[in-house]
């Protein structure tokens, strides 16, 4: 069965709640786990039938022979012709690892290990800046130099023992400036992380940074270290060898954050944290690679994906993680998931002719509640909704506020699953006084649609470790995703136009070039910022 076979299944479907009262053990039967991780799937449309069909879409895509390849360091980015190897960089006791006949593990390993014995020195002030030991560290990067570690950094927060780490990704000068006035310049490390170093954003920001360290009394050629694949740049900025901290070309960006990326996390909460931070997605990828597909976390979460953006056509998929510290997972899925499989092109080269992976956007319950839940019960699309939450929080003292939090989670998805019915909504107008066409008008407002899907990850607790296995679980559903469309999910040419012509509008913003050959939106917008700039 092709993807375009499933929507005669689609057609056929029953609604939720005719699922559960026709399979009482539906909860057990449609969740996959490992660990001590659950992904209960079961408050979706998708029967035995329709999973036999998903799954079905694994074999006929060769799922298992591009899984093992991309373990194994075969170039699967065919585009850029490169291996695929973020999980070398957590492979910590899996034996080796070959790209182009090199096993890459000794190096991998060896520089985990100085990250280990830098980040011990700045987090323990044997290693310190011109002032003293460091308080502060800056982290400048943007898109997978940023996103990870910043995700990570609030994440596990409740492990966080080292200096504060602040981060920088955005060209704005605000950005930066809001930063670094907070911050003694002789007293902080800024980290730089580019894996190209070209970046213009993290390259005008890391100039900015370095100037105002001179200018402060701090000294940039001891507070500042480098994360990047291109030792020629980082040392023609200045930064010496023995705090640059490097990876391969088969790290994408935003798969980059168990490396070198990842070190501002390693300063926050120390190297034992995130060794259990790799342990937890080395034991993801373990189970990707070893259980059934029907039991497989990352592919049934990919087939849960496919069934409602490629199959239902449903445009967007909301990721809502009832854990505030998770508040910048969404931004970070975003990356993952609409850079890796936001394409209409397949690896052929042929067009693709089933949508590409869907918007991803979220914030965290409760929060989302009191702002876009509206659409999501009552709006006429419908979108599917990943909710997470833990089974406690870190705050033993406070776990009435969790316990508050997980009964919020679970009502949205019993909220969504149930709806109300027009008949429910009229006896409960009628109970409160009102009758006729006043009752029959309001009772139309308060219907909720229900058979509305989602799915919940549910966790012990948000530590170092599931938090590795969480991210390496939504890594491993993108690139399923990415094999059952047939695109490469490793490669980003869309963000390339953009860079180019503002590259080219540089000098017309600064007034040295005319908007001539600009088309009249973008001269006009010109023309009114230069009349508007004070200088
Ligand atoms: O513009 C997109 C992108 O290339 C992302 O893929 C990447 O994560 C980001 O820019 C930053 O790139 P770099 O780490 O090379 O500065």
């Amino acid at each position: 069965m092709k993807l375009d076979d499933l929507k005669s299944l689609s057609g056929e479907t029953k609604t939720i709640l005719q699922l559960f009262d026709q399979h009482p053990d539906r909860a057990q039967a449609f969740s996959a786990s490992t660990g001590d991780l659950l992904f209960d799937y079961s408050k979706t449309q998708i029967d035995a039938d329709i999973r036999t069909a998903l799954i079905g879409l694994c074999d006929q895509s060769n799922l298992a022979d591009r899984r093992d390849a991309m373990f194994s360091g075969a170039k699967i980015n065919e585009t850029e012709g490169r291996a695929v190897l973020h999980t070398a960089l957590r492979n910590l006791d899996g034996g080796p690892v070959e790209v182009d006949g090199l096993d890459v593990m000794p190096d991998v390993l060896d520089t985990l290990q100085r990250m280990r014995v830098f980040a011990e020195e700045v987090r323990g002030g044997t290693y310190a800046g011109a002032g003293g030991s460091f308080t502060d560290v800056v982290n400048i990067g943007i898109g997978g130099s940023d996103l990870g570690p910043v995700m990570a950094t609030h994440a596990l927060s409740p492990y966080h023992d080292g200096p504060r780490v602040h981060y920088v990704s955005n060209v704005d000068g605000a950005h930066i400036a809001d930063i670094l006035r907070q911050l003694d310049p002789t007293r902080t490390l800024v980290i730089v992380a580019s894996k190209t170093f070209t970046t213009i954003e993290t390259m005008t920001n890391a100039r900015t940074a370095r100037a105002w360290m001179s200018e402060g009394g701090g000294d940039p050629a001891r507070q500042f270290a480098a994360v990047s694949s291109a030792m020629d740049k980082t040392r023609a900025f200045g930064i010496p060898e023995e705090r640059v901290f490097g990876f391969a070309d088969w790290v994408g960006g935003r798969y980059s954050v168990w490396g070198p990326v990842g070190l501002p996390v390693m300063i926050a909460v120390g190297s034992n944290a995130f060794d259990a931070f790799l342990r937890g997605a080395q034991s993801m990828d373990v189970h990707f690679r070893a259980a059934e597909w029907i039991e497989n976390m990352p592919v049934m979460l990919a087939l849960v994906g496919i069934w409602h953006r490629q199959v239902q056509g449903q445009a967007s998929r909301a990721v809502l993680p009832y854990d505030q510290r998770l508040l910048r997972l969404p931004a970070y899925f975003q990356q993952l998931e609409m850079e890796s499989n936001g394409k209409s092109v397949a690896m052929d080269g042929s067009t693709l002719d089933v949508p590409s992976g869907p918007v991803v956007w979220g914030e965290p319950g409760t929060n989302g509640q009191h702002a876009f839940y509206q659409l999501i019960h009552q709006g006429t699309d419908v979108i599917p909704c990943e909710f997470m939450v833990a089974a406690q929080g870190h705050e033993p003292e406070l776990a009435h506020h969790h316990r508050l939090l997980l009964s919020n989670c679970l009502a949205q998805s019993e909220a969504l699953m149930r709806g109300r019915s027009l008949e429910e909504a009229r006896s409960r107008m009628a109970a409160k006084g009102l009758d006729g066409a006043e009752l029959e008008r309001q009772a139309r407002h308060r219907v909720f649609p229900g058979n509305r899907p989602s799915t919940t990850l549910i966790y012990p607790q948000l530590t170092p470790f599931v938090l590795g296995q969480i991210i390496a679980l939504y890594e491993h559903r993108v690139f399923v995703e990415g094999v059952l469309l047939g695109i490469n999910s490793f490669d980003q040419w869309g963000v390339e136009l953009g860079k180019e012509l503002a590259t080219s509008l540089g000098p017309i913003v600064d007034g040295e070039e005319d908007t001539a050959g600009k088309d009249g939106s973008t001269a006009a917008l010109v023309e009114y910022a230069l009349r508007h700039r004070a200088e």
